[in-house]
This record gives C-alpha cells, structure tokens and sequence, in this order.
C-alpha cells in the first residue's frame, strides 16, 4: 500500500472484533486488495486522538480476507485500540519490516504467551502451503502460556494438529483439571518435540527472557546461529528508518528486522529492551 506521504496513514474500518483472552483482543479489518503483506510485518496503527502504535500482522498472507490484529492492553494506545468496536473507524499505515525467512526445513516454532501472535500467520502459511503441495516438511508448534486462561488461539491449535503438525502446549502454573497439557517452560519440553535439530529452523517469539533461554537451549543442541530466528519488540515512532528511536546494535529494528537471526543478534550486538539477549 503506498501513500504520498509515508507517515500518512489510512482511514479503514473494524470488520469484527472478539475478546480472545484477558486483556487481548483480535481485530478483523477492511483492508483494499492491494494491500499486500508477508507473516512477520507489521502495521503502524493509529487510533485518533490516543496515538500510534506498532502491532504485528497475524493474518495468513494470501489466504486471509481481512487483515488480522491481535492487541494487548498495556498502555494508552493498545488501550484505545482494544475500546474499539465493530463497524469504528482505525487508521493504518504500513506494511513494514523484514518479514521472517523461508526454507525447505523442517519447522520449530516457539511461541510464549501474546508471542504467538506474529508466528500465526507463519504456521497458518507453512501448513496451507504443506496441504497444497504434499510437502513431507515437519512442522512442530511449541507454546508456553502463563496459565490454561491465557492461551490463544486454543481451537486452532487443535486445527494445526488435524492439519499435521505436532503440538506441545505448556502452561507455568495450571488451576483447572480439565487442562490436558503440559506443566513447566517451553523450554523443559524439547525432548516431546523430537527434533533433528541440525536440520531444521526454528522461529521464536515471546517475552526477553524467553527468547533468551530458548536460544541459548537451541544452539547448544546443535541448531546452527543462522537458523535460529526471532522477532524483537523496541520502542518506535516512525516505523519506516526515519527517526532512530528503535535504533539498537547499529540496526534500525523497525526497518532491518523486526525479525533477525540469532547469528546477526550476536554479530551486531543487538540488545532490545533492558536486558541481553546472547
Ligand atoms: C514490531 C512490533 C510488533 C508488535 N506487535 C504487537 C502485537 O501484535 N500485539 C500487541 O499487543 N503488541 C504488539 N507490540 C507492542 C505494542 O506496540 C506495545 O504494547 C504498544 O506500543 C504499547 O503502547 P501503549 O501506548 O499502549 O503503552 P505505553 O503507555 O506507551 O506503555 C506501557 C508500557 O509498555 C512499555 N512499552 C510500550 N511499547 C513498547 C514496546 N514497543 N516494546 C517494549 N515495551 C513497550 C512501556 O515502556 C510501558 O512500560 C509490538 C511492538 C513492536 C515493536
Ligand atoms: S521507529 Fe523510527 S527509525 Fe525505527
């Protein structure tokens, strides 16, 4: 979607939106059919009157209608955000960022808690593109929630599953009989997983401390620093390489990721947030 002016968003409108969980909220919108993107993107969204935020797209590229947002209160925007209803008004500018790499591997993802948001379209795409092709590829979900009332995306999950793909769901602390996974980090898991490590890549998302021990884990069972990626949160305004707020490791994570590799992380010394990530 080009506009004259890149920091000029675009008027477009809430198609449906549903409470998904405590606090999080996944937003259907109109978008024009031009509006083209690639799973690990986002969109600067603007709510008037509030301020602009940035959220990763969680819809499948090329196979979604409308485009998909799923959005955490934390703040004042993501706040105004998540008081929108059907049918108001949002602004959008976008896509941005480096989208996540694609091979013939098989695929490990590693999603912790509202991570999981920009690795669904990834998974929705690898398993539609599985389905159409025959394709023998693995593809493994791994996903750690704080407790069973904070897991998203629980009925699809259960789809993936029908759709061939091996499925570890982990909660820290589980208050509910009913729940039927597993207990503990997603990283105490692995061994379920059954993983050929050297030859499969692994896309990760989720708080810092996270990202950090699931790395740390993966390379020390031997998956190579290259195939090892992820996709970092900082503080942005412009979204689009202008204003150097999300400047970090001499990167610009708005423009040259948000997603990078663990070798780039280590070789550029990216630090996002207050804490390392190698
Ligand atoms: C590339 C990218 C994709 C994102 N995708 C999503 C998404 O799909 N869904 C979602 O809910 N959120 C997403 N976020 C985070 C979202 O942009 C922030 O939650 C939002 O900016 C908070 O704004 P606010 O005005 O509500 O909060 P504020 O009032 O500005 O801040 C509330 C608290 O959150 C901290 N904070 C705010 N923004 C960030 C940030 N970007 N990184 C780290 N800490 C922050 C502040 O320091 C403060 O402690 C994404 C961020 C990035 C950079
Ligand atoms: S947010 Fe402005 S340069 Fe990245």
């Amino acid at each position: 979607m080009t506009t004259t002016n890149i920091y000029l968003p675009f008027k477009t409108s809430i198609a449906n939106v549903k409470e998904v969980a405590k606090d999080v909220k996944l937003f259907s919108i109109s978008v024009p059919a031009d509006f083209t993107y690639q799973a690990g993107q986002f969109v600067m969204v603007s709510v008037i009157g509030a301020g602009e935020v940035p959220i990763s797209i969680t819809s499948t590229p090329g196979v979604s209608k409308d485009l998909e947002l799923c959005v955490r209160t934390v703040g004042h925007v993501s706040s105004a955000i998540n008081a929108l209803a059907a049918n108001d008004s949002i602004w959008l500018r976008g896509p941005y960022g480096r989208p996540f790499p694609i091979n013939g591997q098989d695929a490990l993802f590693i999603c912790g808690g509202i991570g999981i948001v920009p690795l669904r379209p990834l998974i929705n795409q690898m398993l539609h593109n599985r389905a159409a092709t025959g394709s023998r590829k693995k593809v493994t979900v791994m996903y750690g929630s704080r407790n069973p009332a904070e897991v998203l995306f629980m009925d699809e999950a259960a789809r993936w599953q029908e759709q061939g793909a091996h499925i570890v769901m982990t909660v820290d602390t589980c208050d509910i009989e009913s729940w039927k996974g597993c207990t503990g980090l997603v990283t105490d898991h692995f061994a379920k997983a059954n993983i050929d490590y050297r030859n499969s890549t692994a896309y990760i998302c989720g708080p810092h401390v996270m990202i950090k021990a699931t790395m740390r884990d993966l390379s020390m069972m031997g998956m190579p620093d290259d195939h090892i990626i992820t996709t970092l949160e900082a503080h942005m305004k412009c979204g689009v390489g202008k204003c150097g707020h999300c400047y970090c490791g001499g990167k610009l994570i708005c423009e040259e990721g948000p997603v990078f590799s663990l070798e780039e992380i280590k070789k550029y010394n990216i630090k996002p947030g207050v804490d390392d990530l190698v």
